[in-house]
């Protein structure tokens, strides 16, 4: 249990942490790879940690250093940091050992490295994790891998444990029902192994962080109006990897800062990757001005220093393309609408039930026992603006996001915020209550 009491102004600056997307993918593209990738500001959370262990155990040499000087150590698992770049010698895109894994709370994880397993003929793997994954669907990867040929097993056909026996793979065309990223690298990375090209149409575009790292490395990927178009390779060299901050972390403050009287954040070299950035223009819908000063590219990924400070907010309607470019961020946009003027909506995100919890449901919960107006629908919510929240006690349901959520909003509240299960924030943002106390100013 934390309390959160109000507070503020926040003034300051900081790097959040680096990407939590880019970081999963930077593991499992290094596995893939021939030779060692180094990667610079791998993020150090929980999640990413699991994709270290996952690659581990796959055969992967996975070592914390600075470099060949002597100086690498082997990284120990879990329980040990990363506290510098991260070598990775890679098995090869088809040297992946048979191998049970435990992918821990990482959807992302879950979702991505069925596509390297599945067309690594004679292989065999069991995927599995803690409550929350065990009640995120994987038929909507295993649908498209059988497509292709592969062969999987899921409890009740669509929840893990997921079993992936190695077969030969062909490529498919597929539309995608659902914008998901994750669904769309998971194709991707089972063209790699596939006979032929493969090509993932999706309805609106989703983030894009796995074609720039795999057009990095050496694969052929193209996009062609709304598909993205990916030949088989025989090898992939990432080389060196960096990891730019994240704009799902920078978030928190983001918002934070916008509600608080008197504040001015800023935030260095986040990501502001166009199918990230989807929050920054839904506030500025709202009323914020979000300065933006770009920084070049990390990692073949654009980066910026952003600049906020406090504003009036109006309402807005949020749906279609908007979705995937918030979808994590959707929780914020419920909070900073509680400070609104007006009704706001958000649809065509039914997607957020399948988050690390039912994200309408729990974002709902949390945002009315604290004083907000808020109601749940089917793709979405809509919340009347209610001046602000009383503030109260609410639970994150063992979701990162909600626990943030639930101090983010303690700091605006009038009476401050009591969050069960704060410790769910280790999962993206270990730092994170440390970080939020760096950028407040005693009240005077
Ligand atoms: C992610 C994609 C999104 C997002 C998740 C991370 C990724 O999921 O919600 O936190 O790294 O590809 P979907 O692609 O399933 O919407």
């Amino acid at each position: 249990m934390a309390r959160i009491d109000p507070a503020g102004p926040l003034r300051g600056s900081l790097r959040p942490p680096s990407d939590k997307s880019i970081s999963h993918r930077a593991a499992l593209i290094a596995a893939m790879g021939e030779g060692e990738t180094v990667v610079e500001g791998y993020l150090d959370a929980a999640d990413t940690r699991t994709t270290l262990a996952a690659v581990r155990a796959l055969g992967a040499r996975v070592e914390v250093g600075p470099g060949p000087a002597g100086t690498d150590e082997a990284w120990g698992g879990p329980n040990d940091p990363v506290d510098g770049p991260l070598r990775i010698g890679g098995v090869g895109l088809r040297g992946a050992g048979s191998a049970t894994i435990d992918v821990g709370n990482a959807g992302t994880l879950l979702r991505l490295l069925p596509g390297w397993l599945a067309g690594q003929d004679g292989g065999q793997w069991t995927l599995d994790g803690d409550d929350s994954i065990r009640r995120r669907p994987v038929d909507r990867i295993a649908a498209p891998l059988r497509e292709m040929g592969a062969e999987l097993r899921a409890r009740e056909d669509r929840l893990p444990p997921l079993t992936i026996a190695g077969a030969p793979l062909h490529g498919i065309a597929y539309e995608m029902p659902i914008a998901s990223a994750q669904v769309k690298s998971c194709i991707l990375f089972a063209g790699l192994l596939a006979d032929g090209e493969t090509r993932v149409v999706e309805g609106h575009p989703s983030r894009d962080h796995s074609e720039r790292m795999l057009a990095a490395a050496g694969a052929e990927v193209s996009r062609e109006g709304n598909a993205v178009v990916i030949q088989p390779a025989e090898r992939l060299k990432p080389g060196v990897i960096a990891v730019p901050a994240d704009i799902s972390s920078a978030a928190f403050f983001l918002v934070a800062a916008l509600l608080v009287a008197g504040s001015e954040v800023v935030l260095e070299e986040v990501g502001v990757n166009p199918t990230r950035t989807g929050l920054l223009s839904i506030l500025e819908r709202m009323g914020a001005e979000i300065e933006l000063e770009p920084l070049g590219e990390r990692g073949g990924e654009p980066t910026a220093r952003l600049r906020v400070r406090p504003a009036p907010l109006r309402a807005v309607e949020v749906g279609g393309a908007e979705i995937p470019l918030a979808i994590d961020e959707l929780p914020l946009v419920a909070l900073a609408a509680c400070f609104a003027e007006g009704t706001t909506t958000i649809r065509d995100a039914a997607e957020l039930r399948a988050k690390e919890s039912d994200r309408i449901e729990t974002v709902v919960a949390a945002l009315n026992a604290l004083g907000g107006a808020v109601e749940p629908t089917a793709d979405g919510m809509v919340i009347t603006g209610s001046g602000g929240l009383r503030g109260g006690m609410i639970s994150s349901q063992g979701d990162h996001r909600i626990a943030m959520l639930g101090a983010v909003a303690g700091i605006a509240s009038g009476d401050g915020v009591e969050v069960a299960g704060m410790d769910a924030a280790a999962v993206s943002y270990p730092g994170f209550e440390s970080d939020l106390a760096s950028l407040l100013v005693a009240r005077g």
